[in-house]
């Protein structure tokens, strides 16, 4: 398993606002989305690029285009549409599958209740977007689906990322690629990731 957090100031700001508890809920979504922005940079930094010839207004010239097909984001519900317009602002042609999981409260296994992939998955990018990654259930259940969909290049990027759901990552898929702003401390005797920023889903959406 590949794994890059990305150290960037940029980044580190944002994450302090996020992690305030004090933060608002509109300034909330919006640092998420700004946090995005920063690892969706990173995420793509290996899409496969080609060699075109195009003419300036002054002369023509080589430069690089993406090679593959539309890359496929797969945010995972609910906190992983917090991701989404950041990865659609910058790939405007992505395709969008959507993962319905929450984790059951007593035994935190992830439960799936929506799915909806798009066609083509063995041949594009696929970035999976969930904010938290706290056990890891849910994000190993997300790689299990798309890889038996087809997916086979596989990138999970996620805000923060607890111990213990990293090396249940390493256990489960050796092959996934992951892009992370931090890795916490631990995860509390409630799968809550230590320090954290408390409930992804609810700061953002306002369920709390
Ligand atoms: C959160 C989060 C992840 C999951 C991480 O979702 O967005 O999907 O928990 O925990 P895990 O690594 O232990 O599986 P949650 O189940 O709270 O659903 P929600 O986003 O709909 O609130
Ligand atoms: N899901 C969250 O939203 N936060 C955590 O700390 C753990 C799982």
């Amino acid at each position: 398993m590949t794994t890059t957090v990305l150290d960037h100031p940029l980044l580190h700001h944002k994450l302090s606002l996020i992690r305030d508890r004090k933060t608002p809920g509109s300034l909330f979504r919006a640092l998420i989305e700004e946090a995005g922005l920063l690892l969706a940079v990173e995420a793509t930094r290996h899409l496969p690029t080609e060699s075109v010839v195009v003419e300036t207004p002054l002369e023509r010239t080589g430069t690089q285009r993406l090679k593959s097909l539309d890359p496929v984001l797969v945010p995972v519900l609910r906190a992983g549409l917090g991701f989404l317009p950041a990865f659609l602002q910058l790939m405007p042609t992505a395709k969008v599958g959507h993962l319905g999981l929450y984790r059951d409260h007593d035994s935190l296994v992830p439960v799936p209740y929506y799915r909806n992939f798009p066609p083509l998955l063995e041949a594009r990018p696929v970035f999976i977007l969930d904010p938290m990654l706290a056990t890891g259930g849910s994000a190993s259940e997300a790689v299990r689906q798309l890889k038996a969909a087809g997916g086979v290049n596989l990138v999970l990027v996620s805000l923060l990322a607890a111990p213990e759901g990293l090396a249940r990552l390493q256990g489960d898929h050796p092959d996934l690629h992951l892009v992370l702003g931090a890795v916490d401390r631990q995860l509390n005797e409630r799968g809550y990731i230590l320090p954290g920023l408390g409930d992804a889903g609810d700061r953002l959406f306002g369920t709390a």
